[in-house]
């Protein structure tokens, strides 16, 4: 933290902090403590606001934001039952996302730290992604110590990462995806097949009746070398079949969902072999995909490989996977100081 910050530097050992995620359209507020545990949370989304336009308009985002924020953050005090005297620090995502997004929360954690004296920090919010399978509450309980090394997948609506880290902190990025996010693979599928924003949830509540083989869909660099992603040509293909007339809504979503899931797999393992490591997380939005999640936990035992995915609240956009990293970077020493301010950037090679 800069000299001049009037937000306290105290760097005894932090118990809780409360922590803000506003990076998309998502508002969250948790109170989470240095053991994982998520004492409160509260979380609205804006699927009603944006789902007429098909995706997210960030000027209506930030509004949304604003007016929300205050709430959440009084109603998790009132949840958790503690005073502010309680609370150690304030934690918040900074980047990458939506820029007016980002500024909401970075405004109001500054503002809480200098009216509580309370430090606060900065995260990032594929850090969060990665490290929420390490989450628990009273139904969410990790039945052993899952630390690193591991290989995280990280897949959301703006993200799809294969991710090898050795320590906390340390990161090195396997692989990508060269064009669209695994999330808007399913989104985009979605609008075009009229099933509604987000499509996600849409989809793998279709695909459950459907039959996986009805449609043959590419899967894009399923057999490359590397480990990066490709899901652009997925998504044409898929528009050009579902101009077809009288298609069963559940087959086709069964088929496109396969091909992304085959996709997905695929990489993760291979990627966990070439890391040289038994544990693989999936995290990010599509983590929740239950087809993802049974093909990777079938793939996981049949190799020997542990997997771990959070559950549907902790995998999508959430402050309780925000406080979790937050809280134990701030442990570490970490601060950011009152110019602290927010970036858009999507470089996912930088964890940090
Ligand atoms: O992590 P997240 O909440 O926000 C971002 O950081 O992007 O992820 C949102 C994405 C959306 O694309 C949504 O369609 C997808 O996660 N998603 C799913 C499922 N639930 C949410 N995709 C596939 N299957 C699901 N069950
Ligand atoms: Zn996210």
């Amino acid at each position: 933290m800069g000299k001049k910050s009037k937000i306290s530097s105290d760097q005894s050992e932090i118990k809780y902090v409360l922590a803000i995620e506003t990076s998309c359209d998502d508002t969250s507020v948790a109170i989470v403590s240095s053991a994982g545990f998520v004492r409160a949370i509260n979380s609205q989304n804006q699927d009603d606001v944006h789902a007429p336009f098909g995706g997210v308009i960030p000027e209506l985002a930030c509004r949304n934001h604003t007016m929300r924020i205050g709430p959440l953050i009084e109603k998790s005090m009132k949840d958790s039952k503690m005073g502010w005297d309680e609370i150690g620090g304030i934690v918040v995502t900074s980047r990458p996302g939506l820029l007016g997004s980002l500024l909401v929360g970075v405004t109001v954690a500054k503002t809480l730290g200098l009216v509580h004296d309370l430090p606060v920090l900065g995260v990032n919010h594929l850090e969060g992604h990665l490290y929420a399978p390490f989450l628990s509450d009273e139904k969410f309980n990790l039945e052993k110590n899952f630390a690193e090394p591991f290989v995280g997948l990280c897949v959301s609506g703006g993200h799809t990462s294969l991710v090898h880290s050795t320590k906390f902190g340390k990161y090195k990025v396997l692989g990508r995806t060269l064009d669209d996010a695994a999330g808007e693979a399913f989104d985009k599928f979605g609008k075009v097949i009229g099933l509604g924003y987000p499509a996600g949830r849409l989809i793998d509540e279709q695909a459950q009746n459907g039959n996986i083989k009805a449609f043959d869909f590419p899967r894009p660099l399923l057999h490359s070398k590397d480990l990066n992603f490709s899901f652009s040509g997925l998504k044409t293909a898929g528009r050009v079949k579902a101009e077809k007339k009288d298609l069963s809504i559940e087959d086709i979503c069964a088929s496109y969902q396969e091909a992304i899931v085959d996709v997905l797999v695929e990489k993760l393992f291979k990627a966990v072999k070439q890391a040289g490591v038994k544990r693989a997380l999936i995290t990010g939005g599509v983590a929740s995909n239950s087809r993802l999640k049974a093909r990777a936990e079938e793939k996981g035992k049949l190799l020997g490989i542990e997997v771990l995915i959070a559950p549907p609240r902790f995998c999508t956009d959430n402050a309780a996977m925000i406080g979790m990293i937050g809280i134990l970077r701030m442990n570490q020493g970490d601060r950011s100081d009152l110019k602290l301010s927010a970036l858009a950037t999507k470089n996912t090679s930088e964890l940090g």
